[in-house]
């Protein structure tokens, strides 16, 4: 079955990223149960419906024995899933070490490796040798599955350097590359001592694609400053050749939470929660327990607040959902310890015999839980210190249609350039502007919460992940594979 423009009208679509959207747990020597995994790029992954999409990734296990891997295969094949298994060892220098505690902390400005941090700089050229090795067995599993005609779409730091080796396969294969964290100042990326090797090999995509015009921006600058290349409108030109790179600012799927709000369950929780902080307002945080994401800032923020007004005390509650994530990585734990010792601090100086200020969980909410407490919510607050795009925003938004509630947002996120209008946006650095800004968001007039929600509801329901994974999509069908192969040099 054929389009008018000779594609076939499900086009087969092999998504490939470093998380499937289930993780595994090992319940028996060859029985799994799979949980959805959390994160942005899951959530905005799961909400594309309309293509025959085949997902290749790592289910977040070690599997180390055939009966084990067999059984893994077979369960995931159900959810169309298709599993890279990648020994420990793999994990620790590729995952925890090369994309965690050097890609991501840059890619978000918090630099490279320093003082305690020095041992990972040393040990660079090893989880180097890693990333290449793991993103080399992401290739072969593609190149296992893959058909005449698919489109292969490939996602994030982690797998920056498999357009090449999927190139080196079958320079005909349509390849799609998209980042969904920041892409950083070209003087940031270039202190990366794999810097050029990584961009050459991004480049041997058909497409590359970013949330906002500005990380766009920043990969055309990093290719024609450090490699010397042709930045164009379209892209980066090397020798003839165009990579096409744009932005392609992603969503959620709205309806999904719209629909939610009205479920029996969902409402059950909604009049819990209401009856359990009746009388006060209510704050949400809802992160991964990340250090992008600004959560002792926030607490602080809050902090400050209470101080200065003494009114709101017993009359305002934060809920700081943090599910954990990356638990293996030493700075991860860093920041779990000083999030509990700062809200510790903070009940103990403000909390009564009937009320504690911050409610700090480390946990995921099931989505019923997460969207009942969306939409009881007055003020949600997102101080990420830099996020790609930040999609709990957007969660929020969605789930706001009767309370109208304020979302103050960091001017860092990517978000801040679809919902800025409505937002109240702010520098999460700066400890009083956000704590004034709680105030301002606490006491803003019904008809300006109104105006401002309809901004953002507008927006989060036009711009979907469907459309998002549509236009990708579509601009990589229509980019000119080159039968010659750019190897890096
Ligand atoms: P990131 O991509 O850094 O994870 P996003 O805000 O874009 O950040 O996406 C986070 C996703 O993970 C959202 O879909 C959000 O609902 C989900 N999530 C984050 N924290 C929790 C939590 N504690 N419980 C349930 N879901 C969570
Ligand atoms: C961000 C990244 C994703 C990642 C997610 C969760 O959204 O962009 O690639 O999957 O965080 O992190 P994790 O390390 O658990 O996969």
């Amino acid at each position: 079955c054929e389009r008018p423009d000779g594609r076939p009208e499900r086009q087969r679509l092999l998504v490939v990223a470093n998380r499937l959207p289930v993780s595994a747990v090992r319940r028996g020597e060859d029985s799994w149960s799979l949980d959805i995994s959390a994160g942005g790029l899951v959530t905005a992954l799961l909400g594309v419906k309309e293509f025959e999409a085949r997902w290749i990734g790592w289910a977040g296990v070690n599997v180390p024995d055939e009966i084990g891997q067999k059984a893994l295969t077979k369960a995931l094949a159900e959810k169309r899933c298709i599993p890279v298994f990648l020994d420990e060892e793999i994990v620790h220098q590729y995952y925890n070490g090369y994309c965690n505690n050097i890609l991501w902390p840059l890619f978000h400005y918090l630099g490279l490796p320093q003082e305690d941090r020095l041992a990972t700089t040393r040990s660079f050229q090893s989880q180097f040798a890693a990333y290449k090795k793991a993103n080399q067995m992401f290739a072969d599993v593609v190149n296992t599955h893959y058909e005449e005609g698919d489109v292969v779409w490939c996602h994030d730091y982690h797998l920056m350097y498999l357009p090449e080796c999927l190139k080196k396969y079958n320079t005909k294969m349509k390849v799609g590359w998209f980042l969904h964290t920041p892409f950083p100042s070209s003087e940031i990326h270039r202190t990366l001592p794999s810097r050029s090797e990584l961009l050459r090999s991004v480049l041997a995509a058909d497409l590359v694609g970013f949330h906002t015009y500005d990380y766009a921006r920043h990969f055309v600058s990093a290719c024609t400053r450090i490699l010397g290349l042709e930045g164009t409108p379209e892209g980066v030109e090397d020798q003839g050749r165009l990579t096409r790179v744009a932005a392609f600012p992603i969503g959620i799927d709205s309806d999904r939470f719209i629909r939610a709000l009205e479920l029996p369950q969902v409402q059950e929780h909604i009049k819990e929660l209401k009856e359990r902080f009746a009388g006060r307002k209510v704050m949400l945080g809802v992160d991964r327990l990340d250090m992008i994401k600004g959560i002792p800032q926030k607490i602080l923020a809050f902090e400050k607040f209470l101080e200065e007004n003494s009114t709101w005390h017993e009359k305002v509650v934060l809920l700081q959902i943090a599910v954990p994530t990356r638990t293996d990585v030493p700075e991860y734990q860093k920041l779990t310890s000083q999030v509990h010792e700062i809200v510790g601090r903070i009940n103990g100086r403000f909390g009564t015999l009937t009320a504690v200020p911050i409610h700090h969980l480390d946990r995921s909410l099931d989505f019923p839980k997460l969207c009942a407490l969306y939409a009881v919510t007055d003020v949600a607050l997102v101080t990420s210190l830099r996020d790609g795009m930040n999609l709990v925003s957007y969660e929020f938004v969605a789930c706001q249609d009767a309370k109208k509630g304020v979302l103050i947002l960091s001017e860092f996120a990517g978000a801040a350039q679809s919902l800025g209008a409505g937002a109240i946006l702010v520098n999460p650095w700066n400890i009083t502007e956000v704590a004034a800004s709680i105030g301002q968001a606490l006491n803003m007039h019904p008809e300006e919460r109104e105006k401002r929600h309809r901004h953002n509801f507008h927006h989060v329901t036009t711009h979907t992940a469907q459309e998002w994974a549509e236009t990708f999509v579509s601009e990589l069908n229509d980019t000119v594979v080159e039968a010659q192969l750019r190897t890096s040099k």
